[in-house]
C-alpha cells in the first residue's frame, strides 16, 4: 500500500530529531587535522531539499564547514560526466573496500584498480582523471564549477584548512605514489594529491550539501537552480557508489539501520540521497571512532526511520 508523506510530517520529524540530539555530547572532533580539532563541537545543522526545491532547515544549516570526504562524491560525478560510467568502472572501479577511508592495505589487496572513487585512493585517482590532463588550474576550475552546479551556489576554499591538511597529509602522499606504482594515477601524482587536498578543504553548508544530494535524488536536475547538471543515466551509478561505500567499513551497518545511501566526511557533514524524494544533509563536528559525525548519523537515521523511508 502506498503511503503519502506530507511536507508538514517531514518538518515535524526533522524538528524532533534536532531537539532530540542537539545536546548530545558523544564523539570527538577530528584531531589529525589541526583546523578541525578547533571547530566549535556544539554546532549542529540539518537541511532537507525536496524535489520541488522546497527546503526544511534547522540549526546551523548555514555554517560553512570543511566538506572533506563528501567532496569525493562531487568529483566522482565530474569524472562520470567527463568519461561516462563504463570508463570510470574500468579506470577506478565501484567496489567496497571494507577498510578505513585512508587504507593503504586496500590498494595492496586490490592493486588492479583503486576500487571506488569514494575512498582516498580512488578519489586521488579521480582527481588525476579530471580533464584537461596536465593543467592544474583548469582542472581545479572544472572541480569547482562542478561543485557549484551541484550545490546551486559556489563553495569557498577554507585556506586555513587547506594549509592544515597539506602540512599533515603524509599518508595520502604515500597513497598517491603507490597508485603511480600500479599505473592507477592518470596525471602527475603530486598535482592530483594537491587537487584532492584542496577539494577536501572546501567550505560548504548543510544547505548546499542538501541541494547537491537532492540533485542526485532528482536524476541530475538541480531542484534549486532547475538546471540539468548531469545525464539522468548517471544518477543510479552515483547512488550505488554512495550506497556501497559511503560509510567505509561501516557501510553495511549504516544501510541496515538507516535505509538511506549516504556519504560522510571528517568535517562532520553527512549527505544522504533518497531517490525521487529528497536530499538530506546534517552537520555536527564530533565524530565516532570510524570518523563519522555522531549527531548527523543519529539525526538522519531518526528522520528516515520515523518517516518509514527506506531505499530497500
Ligand atoms: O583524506 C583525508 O584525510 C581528509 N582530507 C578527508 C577524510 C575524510 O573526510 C574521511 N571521511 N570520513
Amino acid at each position: 500500500m502506498e503511503r503519502t508523506i506530507t511536507i508538514q510530517q517531514i518538518k515535524d520529524v526533522a524538528q524532533e530529531a534536532y531537539n532530540l540530539y542537539k545536546d548530545n555530547t558523544e564523539g570527538k572532533n577530528a584531531d589529525y587535522i589541526p583546523y578541525l580539532a578547533n571547530i566549535n563541537p556544539k554546532l549542529f545543522g540539518i537541511s532537507i531539499c525536496l524535489m520541488n526545491g522546497e527546503k526544511i532547515q534547522l540549526g546551523d544549516y548555514q555554517y560553512q564547514f570543511g566538506i572533506e570526504s563528501v567532496s569525493k562524491v562531487l568529483t566522482a560525478i565530474l569524472i562520470l560526466r567527463q568519461y561516462g560510467a563504463q570508463k570510470v568502472l574500468e579506470m577506478i572501479g565501484a567496489d567496497a573496500t571494507g577498510l578505513p577511508f585512508n587504507s593503504i592495505m586496500a590498494i595492496l589487496l586490490e592493486n588492479d584498480h583503486p576500487s571506488t572513487p569514494l575512498v582516498n585512493a580512488g578519489a586521488i585517482s579521480a582527481d588525476s582523471m579530471v580533464q584537461p590532463i596536465g593543467n592544474s588550474d583548469a582542472k581545479w576550475k572544472a572541480i569547482v564549477d562542478n561543485m557549484t552546479e551541484l550545490c546551486g551556489s559556489a563553495p569557498q576554499l577554507i585556506d586555513e584548512l587547506y594549509k592544515s591538511e597539506s602540512a599533515t597529509n603524509f599518508n595520502n602522499r604515500s597513497i598517491a605514489w603507490l597508485l603511480k606504482n600500479y599505473n592507477r594515477i592518470y596525471d602527475d601524482p603530486d598535482m592530483s594529491l594537491d587537487l584532492y587536498t584542496r577539494q577536501c578543504s572546501m567550505g560548504i553548508t548543510a544547505d548546499q550539501l542538501s541541494v547537491c544530494a537532492a540533485t542526485i535524488a532528482n536524476d541530475g536536475l538541480n531542484p534549486d537552480t532547475k538546471k540539468q547538471v548531469f545525464d539522468k543515466e548517471l544518477a543510479p551509478k552515483i547512488t550505488s557508489l554512495i550506497a556501497t561505500v559511503g560509510f567505509y567499513q561501516h557501510t553495511g551497518d549504516w544501510l541496515y539501520t538507516s535505509g538511506v545511501p549516504a556519504k560522510t566526511g571528517v568535517g562532520g557533514g553527512v549527505l544522504g540521497v533518497m531517490p525521487g524524494i529528497m536530499g538530506i544533509a546534517a552537520f555536527a563536528p564530533p565524530l565516532d571512532e570510524a570518523g563519522n559525525s555522531v549527531k548527523a548519523q543519529l539525526a538522519i537515521k531518526y528522520i528516515m526511520n520515523k518517516l518509514g523511508m527506506n531505499i530497500f
